[in-house]
């Protein structure tokens, strides 16, 4: 919208190309998360998350989507404790990391070790641990909704998201 309220560029729906679309999508600026859990196998995963949202107070619940392609998708499936570390704006090398498949990604990553065997990144901003409550189908995606049942924050300026580009918080 400009200041006449009126729309620079419009397209509808069905013309919305996949670019155009995670272009329009990128407008909305997000923090950086980290979302964790260790495996029945005592396998640890963890991936870059931006899809990460409240949902309600009391119960506290959280929700994030994950891609069904996700080679971590088997034992976010297989494990109920998870955690969500949102991540510090020095952290940018860490949502690079976890962006991308790799056999170990916590090589050399400072963590502690949180409820479930979730991996606590050391200096994330905000560590929330979560227990899986429910599990809804989203396209090509599974919307998981976790309670959180610990929390542990800083006050470390975050990491932000915008148009495909990390960057940090200013106002
Ligand atoms: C800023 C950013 C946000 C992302 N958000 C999500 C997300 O919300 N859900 C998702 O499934 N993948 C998301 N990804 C992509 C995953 O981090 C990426 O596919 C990763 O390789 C998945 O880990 P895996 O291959 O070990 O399963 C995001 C990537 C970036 C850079």
């Amino acid at each position: 919208m400009n200041a006449n309220g009126s729309s620079e560029r419009s397209q509808l729906l069905a013309d919305i190309d996949p670019a155009t679309y995670r272009s329009v999508l990128g407008r909305f600026v997000t923090g950086v998360t980290v979302i964790t859990a260790r495996g029945p196998d005592d396998r640890t995963v963890g991936l870059t998350v931006n899809s990460f949202n409240t949902v309600s107070l009391d119960p506290p619940l959280v929700l994030w989507s994950l891609a069904l392609k996700s080679p971590s998708l088997a034992v976010f499936r297989a494990q109920n404790w998870v955690a969500v570390n949102i991540l510090a704006h020095d952290q940018r090398d860490l949502a690079l990391r976890f962006s991308k498949p790799a056999e170990d990604k916590f090589r050399g990553v400072a963590v502690q070790e949180g409820l479930g065997g979730a991996p606590l990144l050391v200096g994330a901003t905000a560590c929330l641990e979560c227990r899986i409550r429910h599990r809804y189908p989203g396209g090509d995606h599974e919307i998981i909704v976790g309670r959180i049942v610990r929390t542990e924050a800083s006050d470390r300026p975050p990491l932000v998201f915008h148009r495909g580009q990390f960057g940090a918080f200013t106002c």
